[in-house]
C-alpha cells in the first residue's frame, strides 16, 4: 500500500506523501506539500501550500496548518490546533508566499487540543503544549506550556515523566491577625 486517501479529500498538485500515511474525510492538502510515512491526517484538516511534515506525525480533526509551517517526525497535533503565518493580517493587504512567517515544531512535540501557535516560533523537541494554550514565544525542548500567553509549567521527558514547577499557583494569602482590643 502506498498511502490511503478517503474519496472526499483533495490533494493538490506536486504533493509527496509517504507510505502508509492515511488521509481521512474532507481534508485538503494544498500544492507542493510533503508528508512523510506512517502519518495520520484526520477529518477536515487543512494543510497549506509548501508545508513540510515528517514521518509518524498525527494530526487530529479540524487542524489548520498554514504555509510556513514545518512539523518534524513524531509530532502530535490535537484536535483544532491552529497555526498562523501573518502577524498583522488585513483583508486588503495581499501577502506574498515568501513573506509568510515560519513556524517549526521539532521532533516528538505535542500540541494540545485547541492550542494556537503564533508565527515565528520554534517549539522544541518533546515539548508539550497544554490544551487551549496560546504559544507566543519559542518553547524550549521538553517543557510543558499552559495558558494565554503560554508560560512554562513543567519539564517533561519523552516518556511523560513530568516535574512540575509549581510557580503558577497564586501565592497563598497571609492570614490577617485579628487585633485584640
Ligand atoms: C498541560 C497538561 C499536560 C497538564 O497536566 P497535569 O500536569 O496532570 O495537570 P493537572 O490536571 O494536575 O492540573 C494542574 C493545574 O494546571 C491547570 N491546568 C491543567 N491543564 C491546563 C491547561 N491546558 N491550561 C491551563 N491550565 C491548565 C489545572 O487547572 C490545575 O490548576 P490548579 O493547580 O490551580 O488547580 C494537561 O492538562 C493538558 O492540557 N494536556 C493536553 C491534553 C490534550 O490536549 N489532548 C489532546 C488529545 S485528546
Amino acid at each position: 500500500m502506498k498511502y490511503f486517501k478517503h474519496s472526499t479529500s483533495i490533494i493538490d498538485k506536486n504533493c509527496k506523501i509517504g507510505k502508509n500515511t492515511k488521509i481521512w474525510h474532507w481534508s485538503h492538502i494544498s500544492a507542493n506539500v510533503k508528508i512523510g510515512a506512517n502519518c495520520i491526517i484526520g477529518q477536515n484538516v487543512f494543510i497549506g501550500n509548501n508545508v513540510k511534515i515528517g514521518n509518524n506525525v498525527k494530526i487530529q480533526n479540524n487542524v489548520s496548518i498554514y504555509e510556513g509551517v514545518t512539523l518534524e517526525n513524531d509530532v502530535f497535533c490535537g484536535p483544532s490546533v491552529v497555526f498562523t503565518n501573518v502577524k498583522f493580517p488585513r483583508s486588503k493587504i495581499k501577502i506574498k508566499s515568501k513573506n509568510y512567517l515560519k513556524t517549526l515544531v521539532k521532533t516528538g512535540a505535542t500540541l494540545g487540543a485547541n492550542s494556537t501557535i503564533l508565527s515565528n516560533v520554534t517549539i522544541g523537541s518533546y515539548a508539550l503544549i497544554g490544551a487551549g494554550s496560546v504559544v507566543t514565544k519559542n518553547v524550549p525542548s521538553n517543557k510543558v506550556i499552559i495558558g494565554n500567553p503560554g508560560k512554562i509549567y513543567a519539564t517533561i521527558t519523552k516518556t511523560n515523566k513530568i516535574k512540575k514547577k509549581g510557580t503558577l499557583k497564586p501565592a497563598k494569602k497571609k492570614k490577617k491577625k485579628t487585633k485584640i482590643i
